[in-house]
């Protein structure tokens, strides 16, 4: 059975090793080896995961059949002072795809933005990632897009997504 709990610093090695075994699966079409390994570097080293969520606010969950981590999401609420919740990552591992999972994370998450008033939720996706098509089913349209520079001469090509709350 699922279930689904927020994650504290005990549960980073839980995020790093998912976030190892899917990327690799999801860009390795889209980005080189190299803007991957780098990107890992930057958003999921031990320091990076304790200023997001020390610093900057951000929220993680994390789904588990039984005792078997399966994915997990991050959220930040009244985002740059505003009423929207960003989701800054959401992450099921390859074979776990297509079960659920990523359904139950966005559930949670937009019950936890409705409690907090935040009338929107907000991403980005890469442009050529086909997780565009699983937000565009829940409710996300595409509201614009950008070419964020992250250093080292990579880019992220994003669209921005929203999703009005009711
Ligand atoms: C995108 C992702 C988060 C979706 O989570 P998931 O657990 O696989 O999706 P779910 O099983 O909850 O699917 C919900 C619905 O969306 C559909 N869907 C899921 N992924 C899809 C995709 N890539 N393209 C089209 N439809 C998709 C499912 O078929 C399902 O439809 P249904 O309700 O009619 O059965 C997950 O597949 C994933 O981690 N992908 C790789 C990493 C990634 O790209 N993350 C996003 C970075 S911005």
């Amino acid at each position: 059975m699922l279930s689904i709990y927020n994650a504290t610093s005990k549960d980073y090695p839980i995020i790093q090793e998912i976030a190892h075994q899917t990327w690799p699966d999801t860009f390795g079409a889209i980005l080189s080896k190299e803007q991957i390994s780098y990107m890992l570097e930057m958003m999921y080293s031990t320091p990076a995961l304790t200023e997001q969520t020390e610093k900057k606010g951000h929220h993680f969950l994390i789904v588990k059949d039984e005792d078997i981590p399966l994915g997990y999401a991050s959220y930040e609420l009244n985002y740059k002072g505003s009423s929207k919740t960003k989701i800054h990552k959401i992450y099921i591992l390859p074979e776990a795809q297509g079960k659920g999972v990523g359904k139950l994370l966005m559930n949670t998450i937009t019950d936890v933005a409705r409690e907090n008033q935040n009338n929107t939720l907000s991403l980005n996706v890469n442009r050529d990632n086909s997780a565009f098509d699983f937000y565009s089913k829940i409710g996300f349209e595409k509201v614009g897009e950008e070419n964020i520079d992250i250093g080292d001469g990579f880019l992220m090509e994003d669209y921005i997504m929203d999703k009005k709350l009711a």
